[in-house]
Formats: C-alpha cells, structure tokens, sequence
C-alpha cells in the first residue's frame, strides 16, 4: 500500500507527524475500533488517545484490521495522572503498549503536569528512559503551562517535542503557542473545533460558505495555518472523512482576522496550573 501524502511538521527531533489526526478522546470503546479504521482507509496515518480514554485496546485492534502498515501510523499515547513516576511510568507505558499491541509508540505524552504531586520531572526522565531504548519514538507532554515546560527542561536537559493543549479560537493560546516557538515546541490542539460548540457561530459559518466548505473544515483549516498539530474527533465516517479534506483551501487573512474576535478566552477543559486529579 503506497502511504498516502500528507502535510507533516517536522518535530524537535526530526520525527515527522501529520499534521491532521484523529482524536479519540469522548469515543466510547464500543465505537472506537470503527471509527478509527475509517479514519485509516479515509487517509489519515496519526491517531491519538490516551491510557484514561478506555479505548487504547480498539486503537490497536483497529490499526491491525485496518491493513496499514503500523510503520505508517504515527500513534500517540500519554501517561495518566495515577502513573505518574519513574517506576510507575515505565510500568504504565508497558501496560498501554500491551493493550495498542504495538512494540513502540510513536509520541508519548504526560498528560498532565499535576503540579501538587510534583513528579512530572521523574515521569519525562522514564520517557526518555523509553525513548533511549527505542519503545517511544518521540516524547512530550500535554497542558503545560510555560512554568512547568521551563522546569522540565532546566532539570532534564530535554525539549519536549510538542505540548499538546486545548486550543481553538475561543482560546487560541497566543502567548503559549509563542513560548513553544522560543523553546522549539510544536503546539497540538486538543477540542480544536471546542468540542463541536464553535461549528455554529455565524463566523464560523460565514467563513464556510464563502469557501463551499464545513464549518469543521475551516476551524481544521486555521489550525492548519497557525502551524498547529490538530486532532479532531468524530465517530462518524462522513464527518472523519470530511474533516481530512482540507488541503485544497485556504483561509485569508480576512478570515483569520474575523475568527480571531471569537476569542474570549473560554476554557472548556480544567485549568493545567490548578488541576490535580489523580483518579
Ligand atoms: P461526532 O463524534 O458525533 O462527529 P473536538 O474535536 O473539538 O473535541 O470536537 C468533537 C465534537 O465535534 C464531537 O461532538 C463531534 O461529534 C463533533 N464533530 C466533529 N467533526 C464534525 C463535523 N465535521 N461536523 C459536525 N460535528 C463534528
């Protein structure tokens, strides 16, 4: 099977991720394995869940009946809260790689910093244990505020390679995304069209309709322009493959202007500095 082309950024490391995704967070495990082969024969070759999402196992299963090639996948995987450790972390990322089925994992995240439990310096060094020994391809994190990226790296010596946080225009994280420019980060989006609330504002919707194009697609495609790595989720095949067409358009500058006044700074997920939770 010739892997389809696709844009890619290159990462700290000299990885090359897809720029476009499939996230699986808020898939139910039932509906995961179907929805991320449609995501592979639609064209998509990045895929990205977690160890709390439940669905690591349909991931895998998926990527097997899909017929891709696993060489071809870019696969994303992050540590839970709970696991966070030295010890702990090599531990977790063997369960999740158990349940992928896979001997390696392209990019392993912490999913969260947790600051009150203070071991997001301990969880990276297993990561980079993991990198060392070929089971992670590339490592970073995901909702580090500049504070928490600047200790990692002070006290590890290691850039991470991305730092995936929520993003979209309501809070397009302008001086983040800036921190991770200066430390050569690549930002991911994570609820890039926020959680499907943005896919009915009028100016998202005008912008559609000047292009003949989705709502989704356009929020995808202002990612795209901004440089970001982004992760749409959806279950449903039509809406998977609608969300990869989006390499045959661009947004003006009017447009970037008018989908910049949506942002009000509305968080949907927790606050990264203040959430501890380590169910
Ligand atoms: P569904 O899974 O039923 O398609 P985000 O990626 O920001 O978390 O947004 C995901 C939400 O957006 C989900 O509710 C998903 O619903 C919905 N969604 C994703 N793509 C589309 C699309 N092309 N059209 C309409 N809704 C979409």
């Amino acid at each position: 099977m010739t892997p389809p082309t696709q844009p890619t950024i290159v990462l700290n490391d000299g990885n090359a991720i897809p720029t476009v995704g499939l996230g699986v967070w808020q898939t139910p495990p039932e509906e995961t394995q179907r929805a991320v082969e449609a995501a592979l024969s639609t064209g998509y070759r990045h895929i990205d869940t977690a160890a709390v999402y439940g669905n690591e196992s349909e991931v895998g299963h998926a990527i097997k009946a899909s017929g891709v090639p696993r060489e071809e996948v870019f696969l994303v995987t992050k540590l839970w809260n709970a696991d966070q450790g030295y010890d702990k972390g090599l531990k977790a990322f063997d369960v999740s790689a158990e349940r992928l089925g896979v001997d390696y994992v392209d990019l392993y995240l912490i999913h969260w910093p947790v600051p009150a439990a203070n071991l997001f310096v301990d969880s990276f060094k297993a990561l980079a244990h993991l990198r060392e020994q070929g089971r992670v391809r590339s490592i970073g994190v995901s909702n580090f505020a500049p504070e928490h990226l600047r200790t990692l790296i002070a006290d590890t010596g290691i850039v991470p390679a991305v730092n995936q946080i929520e993003l979209h225009p309501r809070l397009p994280q302008q001086e983040l995304r800036q921190v991770h420019v200066e430390l050569g980060i690549a930002t991911e989006a994570w609820s890039p069209l926020g959680q499907g609330g943005l896919l009915s504002d009028p100016v998202v919707t005008t912008v559609a309709d000047t292009h003949c194009k989705t709502p989704a697609q356009v929020l995808i495609r202002w990612h795209i322009q901004l440089g970001n790595i982004v992760i749409p989720k959806s279950v449903n095949p039509d809406r998977i493959a609608s969300n990869f067409d989006v390499f045959d358009f661009e947004l003006s500058s009017h447009d970037i202007a008018s989908i910049a006044t949506l942002d009000d700074g509305t968080r949907l997920g927790p606050d990264p500095r203040t959430f501890n939770f380590t169910g």
